[in-house]
């Protein structure tokens, strides 16, 4: 397998009146073709600021200022906003979190795919207009003839998220970047929208990027688990190792307080005592020293780097404690 997306050393940095707040603080993360990456941790540990980064979605004041990016043969933090239009859709498709504010509601679900495809591809309308039709069959919506006049207010929740799907598809991109799109729907929906998106991916040859809060959700899609912990990587397994052998402290913490009665609902991510650092308000050494049970002295003194796991192949933990215990 050959990285798609190498994203080394990655900072993000919050403009503020006293100046800057570094709120993701060196993030590696590679994706290979063909593969889904699942990406979890708490409320504010930088997940969506670091995919917003490599399409120039960044909001007001917040930039990227360090590290590289590489897609394609390029550092997509380099590119030109012209560029990266480009980029964006054709090449990286993206599933945000909430259909009823990311779908324009005075716009035909048919037509806003259709716009997309003009937009992106250069396709004539009545082509596009067709490829619309096509695109929610593929993304399994009834009737899609009809369903393409449909206002987004007529569909369901889970429908709309099709439609959302079918538009980040829109462009036949390489890498499709899911944020949190299922936070919004039942569990069972859910389940359906994650069985589509895997389907998607075999059939498509996409490589799949998955942002959630919800671990045991994941485990069905992702071939390989990254879990952030304030704007860095913590640990990034294959996701079968980060269940049987989960090694730093804050992983196991999510997972020792998952529920394990089969059936019963591990939807949000369990609380752990302490909250999470604010953006430049980082502790020196360990951003998660604070919290954690295994800290000692040095934890506090000196920042740590992920780390191969030794006989667990593709298993990194940046936590020197851990790595010595599990040896
Ligand atoms: N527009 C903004 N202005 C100022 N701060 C922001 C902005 N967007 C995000 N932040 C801050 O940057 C940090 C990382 O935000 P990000 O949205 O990447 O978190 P996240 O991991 O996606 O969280 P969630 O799970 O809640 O979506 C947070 O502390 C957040 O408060
Ligand atoms: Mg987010």
């Amino acid at each position: 397998m050959t990285g798609l997306l190498e994203i080394r050393g990655l900072t993000i940095d919050i403009a503020r009146d006293n100046g800057p707040a570094r709120v993701v603080d060196g993030i590696d993360l590679t994706v290979n073709e063909g593969e889904s990456l699942g990406i979890v941790g708490e409320s504010g540990c930088g997940k969506s600021l670091t995919m917003m980064s490599l399409v120039g979605l960044l909001p007001n004041r917040i930039r990227a200022t360090g590290g590289t990016a590489r897609f394609g043969g390029r550092d997509l933090l380099k590119l030109s906003g012209r560029e990266l239009r480009r980029v964006r859709g054709s090449e990286i498709g993206f599933i945000f979190q909430d259909p009823m504010t990311s779908l324009n509601p005075v716009i035909r679900v048919g037509d806003q795919i259709a716009e997309a495809l003009v937009y992106q591809k250069g396709m004539a309308k009545p082509q596009a207009r067709a490829r619309a039709v096509e695109l929610l069959a593929l993304v399994g919506i009834p009737a899609p003839e009809e369903r393409a006049n449909a206002w987004p207010h007529e569909l369901s929740g889970g429908m709309r998220q099709r439609v959302m799907i079918a538009m980040g598809l829109a462009g036949s991109p390489k890498l499709l970047i899911a944020d949190e799109p299922t936070t919004a729907l039942d569990v069972t929906i859910q389940a359906q929208i994650v069985d589509l998106v895997r389907e998607l991916k075999d059939r498509l040859k996409m490589s799949v990027v998955w942002i959630t809060h919800d671990l045991a959700l994941i485990a069905g899609l992702a071939d390989r688990i990254a879990v952030l912990y304030a704007g860095t990587v913590v640990e990034d397994a294959p996701v079968a190792a980060i269940f049987d052998r989960p090694t730093h402290p804050y992983t196991r913490a999510l997972l020792g307080s998952l529920p394990t009665l089969a059936g019963e609902a591990m939807s949000r991510l369990p609380s752990i005592q302490g909250t999470p650092p604010e953006p430049g308000r980082r502790p020196p050494g360990c951003p998660f020293a604070p919290r954690c049970g295994l800290a000692r002295a040095s934890c506090s003194e000196t920042v740590p780097r992920l780390a191969a796991l030794p006989g667990d192949a593709g298993h990194r933990v940046a936590c020197p404690v851990a790595l010595e215990g599990a040896i």
